[in-house]
């Protein structure tokens, strides 16, 4: 038995200006992986490689959205979306990454900038969701330091042609997932396993490219806003016993401080880099300042919380994650725990206080499908909504400076290792016909949005 959906967040809870969205990737949608002059990307090379996908599956095609963009804008307009946040594809711009540009690649954004302020929606550009194209991969990818300054000239290319219209930007998408699922689990591109020098490396070279692109966006448009997308997972103790509790910490400066105190302290945390010392990059003079690069606004990604318990036989940080018994679960096993957004955006106002603050993503994967009446009914993506903003809301209540939210997805894609067996959309698509539905949910966001305009 369900329990009753929370109600949103009261009309006036937010302040004016508030955007309300939704978010994609340009890998995890496109498809037209060779139309136009794109080049490859070390995303369209492991997604093709036996036994990477889940699925078998690959971006390919994904939902079509390169060629039904027009479609997908209308539909977000008939959500009452204040706002759009998307990626663009490195290597559609750059096919080989530095170099010659691709004219037809810079013009589909552009007719995407343009189709979005036209329908009203402001659009929120990330210049690196993931898609290295192939040619830096292969010349070192991140765990090249000329990878960094090869990204700041293509985020500069890109905003002397959109910059007069784009509402926000991030660098990077999560540089955490990046080097961590990438060079250590092998979930993810490129795919290596166990290989904690080069997942350092490709962090430090993606903050540091971030911190070049900062500079470089800047002295080229000084109004602009600028900032990046971390993931942020709130690490709790299993118990109060002292080596949980030390073990929490052990997991916050792995996945949350690492990428932190970088960017709001000019430092690597020092508990960590100790412990990693033996596998540590080349760290320049004047690299932590260069991150450290002032930023107008944080977007973070919140999905889910990380309870965790000391497991002394496992490499440093030492835990094992613990499923909490008796909470609803996601399709990924990620628990619905409103809680820790709350907590994360105090945090993040206490420890780093950055002037604005986004969620540039949160949602939930559930077993969506169509029912005879045509509909999708997704109760439990509208409780975790729904709670979702009503954290967001307790937030502002105390005084965070957050400025908009953006669920993932608008529409179900590819999502990553897991193909497309995880439907995150607000809109169902049928991959077969590529027809969206929008689901319960959807339609749901979209009567509290219209509620807040008032
Ligand atoms: C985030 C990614 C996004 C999506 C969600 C579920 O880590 O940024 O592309 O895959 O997870």
């Amino acid at each position: 038995m369900q329990t009753a959906l929370p109600p949103w967040p009261a009309p006036g809870t937010f302040p004016p200006g508030f955007l309300f969205g939704a978010a994609t990737a340009a890998y995890q949608i496109e498809g037209s992986v060779t139309a136009d002059g794109r080049g490859p990307s070390w995303w369209d090379r492991f997604a093709h490689e036996p036994g990477r996908i889940r699925d078998g599956s690959h971006g390919d095609t994904a939902c079509d959205h390169y060629r039904l963009w027009r479609e997908d804008l209308d539909l977000m307009q008939s959500l009452g979306l204040g706002a759009y946040r998307f990626s663009i594809a490195w290597p559609r711009v750059l096919p080989a990454g530095r170099g010659p540009l691709n004219p037809a690649g810079l013009d589909f954004y552009e007719r995407l900038v343009d189709g979005l302020l036209a329908r009203g929606i402001a659009p929120f550009v990330t210049l690196y969701h993931w898609d290295m194209p192939l040619a830096l991969a292969e010349a070192g990818g991140w765990q090249s330091r000329d990878t960094a300054a090869a990204f700041a000239d293509y985020a500069a290319l890109v905003q002397r042609r959109l910059g007069d219209r784009v509402a926000g930007w991030a660098t990077l998408n999560e540089p955490r997932c990046c080097a961590w699922v990438g060079h250590y689990e092998g979930r993810h591109a490129p795919g290596l396993q166990g290989d904690l020098r080069a997942t350092l490396s490709a962090a430090h070279h993606q903050l540091l490219g971030h911190g070049l692109a900062v500079q470089a966006m800047r002295a080229q448009n000084p109004s602009a806003r600028l900032g990046i997308v971390l993931d942020q997972k709130p690490h709790l103790p299993a118990t109060d016993r002292s080596e949980d509790v030390a073990a929490a910490w052990r997991g916050d400066g792995v996945f949350n401080r690492w990428f932190l105190d970088p960017l709001f302290r000019a430092t690597y945390p020092a508990d960590v880099a100790e412990a990693f010392a033996a596998a540590m990059p080349a760290v320049h003079d004047g690299d932590l300042a260069t991150i450290a690069t002032p930023i107008d606004e944080l977007g973070i990604n919140y999905y889910t919380r990380a309870v965790v318990s000391h497991a002394p036989e496992r490499p440093y940080p030492s835990l094992t994650e613990q499923r909490v018994a008796g909470r609803h679960h996601s399709t990924m096993d990620w628990e619905d725990w409103p809680e820790g957004l709350e907590q994360t955006l105090l945090r993040l106002q206490r420890d780093c206080a950055p002037p604005s603050i986004y969620v540039a993503e949160n949602g939930a994967a559930e077993s969506d499908a169509v029912n005879a009446d045509g509909r999708v009914p997704d109760p439990d993506r509208q409780r975790y909504l729904r709670g979702h903003l009503q954290a967001c809301a307790r937030a502002v209540a105390q005084g965070v400076p957050l400025s908009a939210y953006f669920a993932w997805s608008l529409m179900d894609n590819f999502e990553w290792g897991r193909g497309y067996t995880q439907r995150f959309g607000l809109v169902h698509v049928d991959y077969a016909t590529q027809v969206r539905r929008v689901k319960d949910s959807g339609a749901d966001y979209a009567a509290f949005i219209a509620s807040q305009r008032g």
